[in-house]
């Protein structure tokens, strides 16, 4: 029952606190399996970068991007790549480089304070979060470069819990709120991995949250946060952990959302859920948006 409520109140949960008492019944990761090359967006830094940490230290081959090559680590099993996920021909042009990909965990997210548009024409956290990271799944699978066996892992986050999918605010973004936007494409992402768990069956798709985590997203983004969680963040490794858990796992069900190792509702809080109509549309401007065909 304390355990129950402890979770209910979200800031026991999601803080370190949450993470030492769900660690309790986490068995052991069999760290013998290798996994392929496993790409990662975001991996500079922050939970990407301890994720990659992680896989290094068990010899895993790893590719990371992030825009700043200020960020980049060296390593015999790391390639680092420099490229901004909402340029759509950078991505696309990086595709053709790489080698087939055993685990793509598409991490890379942030919260800009201006509104911005990539030469698309789509607001600057959806075009990265959101359809850049799809640009990249789409042009991997096309090139028949993802292992059968791919898991396709995004990191969502417990923030777009309290927010309603708006497709308004998600294609036309007229008063940039940038926590607003970031909840709304957080939110656009877990639906779309449930719809695409259901369209390309063969690969694994999962969406998780980290918590709290102590990262530049939070110090920096969202500094009136971090100095009121600042005691209560999560370290990065173990923001990182579910993402870790995921890729060793073998036979995860498709399409769900996960937290601290656990499945996790994504509509917990009423009047959350979009219609069935808005579901449709938001696939269907995705799809759009990016030229999937399937
Ligand atoms: N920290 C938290 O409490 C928390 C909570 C919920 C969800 N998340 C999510 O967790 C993920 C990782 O965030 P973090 O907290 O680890 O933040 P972080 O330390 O700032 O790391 C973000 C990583 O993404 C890269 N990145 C950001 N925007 C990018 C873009 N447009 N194109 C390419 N790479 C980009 C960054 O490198 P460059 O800046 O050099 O590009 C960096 O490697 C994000 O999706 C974030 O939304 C974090």
């Amino acid at each position: 029952v304390i355990d129950w409520l402890l979770d209910k109140s979200i800031y026991f949960s999601f803080d370190k606190s949450g993470y030492k008492r769900h660690q309790r019944s986490f068995q052991l990761i069999n760290f013998e399996q290798g996994l392929g090359t496993i790409l990662i967006t975001g991996g500079s830094d922050g939970i990407g970068a301890s994720l990659r940490d992680s896989l290094l230290e068990n010899n895993q081959k790893v590719i990371i991007t992030g825009r700043s090559e200020k960020k980049f680590i060296q390593h015999p099993n790391l390639t680092n790549k420099s490229l901004d996920l909402s340029n759509w021909e950078d991505i696309k042009s990086f595709a053709k480089e790489l080698p087939v990909i055993g685990q793509l965990v598409l991490n890379a997210g942030g919260m800009p304070e201006e509104y911005s548009e990539n030469s698309e024409g789509f607001e600057y956290q959806l075009s990265s979060q959101l359809l850049g990271h799809l640009v990249l799944f789409n042009e991997l699978h096309k090139q028949k470069k993802l292992s059968p066996s791919a898991k396709i892992l995004i990191t969502s986050s417990g923030g777009m819990l309290l927010k309603k999918l708006n497709l308004e605010e998600l294609f036309h973004n007229k008063n940039y709120d940038k926590v607003s936007t970031y909840a709304n494409v957080k939110r656009a992402q877990v639906i779309i991995w449930e719809e695409l768990a259901q369209i390309y069956p063969e690969y694994t798709w999962a969406s998780m949250h980290p918590g709290w985590v102590k990262t530049r997203a939070v110090t920096e983004a969202l500094p009136g946060f971090y100095n009121f969680t600042q005691k209560r963040l999560r370290e990065p490794s173990e923001g990182a952990d579910t993402l870790l858990w995921l890729l060793y796992q073998k036979n995860l069900p498709n399409g769900e959302f996960w937290f601290d190792r656990k499945i996790a509702k994504i509509y917990p809080f009423p009047g959350t859920q979009e219609s069935s109509e808005n579901r449709k549309s938001l696939l269907e401007k995705v799809f759009k948006a990016i030229s999937l065909s399937n």
